[in-house]
């Protein structure tokens, strides 16, 4: 982790838009921001191999995550999305505060929650929202300390769903058994809070299991998947930073690396990115 300025060497060149996630999660808000700006070129990285995040420390996730980060720095990404919700909980101001302005500090890294939380606000009628995420984000309070910047009236009740994400990366998302380990989280948190009317699904790998969630949600209330906004909110970023959009690369292609076996990672990342997949590994740290 002690990489100075001059000890790193990255490309200057323009490169793609780095996505970055600790598995297949990611893959979710890729689709959205390749469904919203095509034209640009994009390189995900989903580390697989240590998946899940949201049960190990905080240590833990910001090396992972620098780690990736510095890699997607080298291979050309002059701006990388943690498309990872305990990323962006827990590594995102270490690296933007402590680890960016040594090594270069015109590159940018971006996370998923902030454009989240600004969606919130126009949704909810009750002012009662919900977020179901890993024990990692939740513990580290991130949406509300974010929603109350933004909305201060509204109440957020989280509750953590520590076997989502492992159903996910297992491919469990379609199977009966997996129907009470999602229900169970759902009716705890509207038990707690039974106004609520609208839910954030505040890890990027919940809306592989959306049919379910949904299944087992009232209609009544609202779930919002990020993918969109944070696709949105980085249209709306380039607008306002023309210095970064120039150094982004445009020839509508979308490449992947994993730390898994790639034969592991291409047909379920297919399934959830919604073309087909060849990727390349990689192995980190
Ligand atoms: N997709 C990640 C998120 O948004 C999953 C974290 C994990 O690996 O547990 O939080």
């Amino acid at each position: 982790m002690g990489e100075g300025k001059g000890q790193v060497k990255l490309p200057e060149a323009a490169g793609p838009i780095g996505v970055f996630d600790s598995g297949y999660g990611g893959l979710t808000v890729l689709r959205e921001l390749v469904a919203l700006m095509p034209h640009y070129d994009y390189l995900y990285l989903g580390d697989n191999a240590r998946a899940p995040y949201g049960t190990r420390s905080f240590e833990l996730v910001c090396q992972f995550t620098w780690q990736a980060v510095l890699r997607l720095f080298q291979m050309g990404c002059h701006l990388v999305i943690l498309a990872c919700n305990t990323a962006s909980a827990k590594a995102l101001r270490t690296i933007q505060q402590q680890r960016l302005p040594s090594v270069d500090p015109e590159r940018r890294v971006l996370g998923v929650i902030r454009p989240t939380a600004e969606c919130v606000g126009e949704i909810t009628k009750s002012r009662s929202v919900g977020v179901l995420a890993t024990p990692g984000t939740v513990r580290s309070r991130t949406y509300e300390l974010e929603i109350a910047k933004l909305s201060p009236d509204i109440k957020v009740t989280s509750v953590a769903c520590p076997l989502w994400v492992p159903l996910v990366e297992a491919g469990e998302q379609e199977s009966e058994g997996a129907d009470y380990f999602v229900r169970k989280p759902i009716d705890e948190l509207l038990q707690e809070a039974p106004e609520t009317d609208a839910i954030i699904l505040g890890c990027t790998h919940y809306p592989l299991l959306l049919p379910k969630i949904r299944r087992h949600t009232p209609q009544s209330v609202t779930l919002i998947p990020q993918g969109r906004y944070v696709a949105e909110s980085l249209r709306s970023y380039l607008l306002r930073h023309p210095e970064m959009d120039a150094k982004l690369t445009r020839n509508s292609t979308v490449s992947c690396l994993t730390t898994e076996r790639t034969d592991f990672f291409d047909p379920s990342a297919a399934l959830f990115l919604g073309q087909p997949v060849s990727s390349r590994h990689i192995s980190l740290g």
